[in-house]
């Protein structure tokens, strides 16, 4: 059965190019991202893990930890490691799971056999630090991720688990938001004492709280 969004996401212990590790334990009580990719020493891959080392300073701001995946095993995602360094500038700087017998791909369904029925698509999992999946995303070999959207989306998963507001399209973090339909105007008084601009009774805009 697919993993839905509110799922516990699934814990497992498995081997990565740091060492072994227990998913939840990992974790502890940060948020986490969980992507996976199609093999080592492959191009769009090699782009990827060179980004994500470059913004793991921004993961970290947000108390995110990353962790990548792909069915090779350790000693190839530290060969891997160097030309990383060497093409994209960014050296790996956080663990990439070794799923060479492919547990926890087959524990996340991240081999999709109409895809490919040996290594996995482009999976991503947002995981809240009560371990529970908050967002999830699926992606073709071909098409490497947007990074800064996988960003952008977890402030807006951070601030809207805070504060009875949602973010509309294309919102990122200063913008505008959204008083969610759950909130009263009269209970909106209380949370919103600054005020808001109601468009239509359901659309109700207040500048981003905590800013
Ligand atoms: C890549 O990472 O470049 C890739 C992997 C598998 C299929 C196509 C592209």
């Amino acid at each position: 059965m697919s993993i839905r969004l509110g799922d516990t996401a699934p814990d497992f212990t498995a081997q990565t190019n740091e060492g072994s590790i227990n998913f939840h334990e990992w974790l502890g009580e940060s948020w986490g991202v969980l992507f996976s990719h199609p093999k080592d020493f492959t191009p769009v891959c090699t782009t990827e893990l060179g980004e994500a080392s470059r913004l793991k300073p921004e993961f970290d701001k947000r108390n995110v930890k990353i962790i990548g995946l792909s069915v090779d095993p350790a000693d190839s995602h530290n060969k891997w490691a160097e030309d990383i360094k060497e093409t994209q500038g960014h050296a790996l700087n956080f663990p990439v799971i070794a799923d060479a017998d492919k547990k926890v791909s087959d524990l996340y369904e991240m081999i999709h056999p109409n895809a490919n029925d040996t290594f996995t698509v482009r999976s991503v999992f947002v995981i809240g630090p009560d371990k529970k999946v908050k967002l999830t995303l699926t992606y073709p070999a071909s098409t490497g991720r947007n990074f800064p959207e996988i960003l952008r989306v977890i402030d807006s998963l951070q601030l809207t688990a805070k504060y009875s507001v949602a973010t509309p399209v294309n919102w990122k973090d200063g913008d505008d938001v959204i008083i969610v339909p759950a909130v009263s105007d009269e209970a909106a008084k209380e949370k919103f004492p600054g005020g808001w601009k109601t468009l239509k009774p359901y659309l109700r805009v207040v500048p981003q709280p905590g800013k």
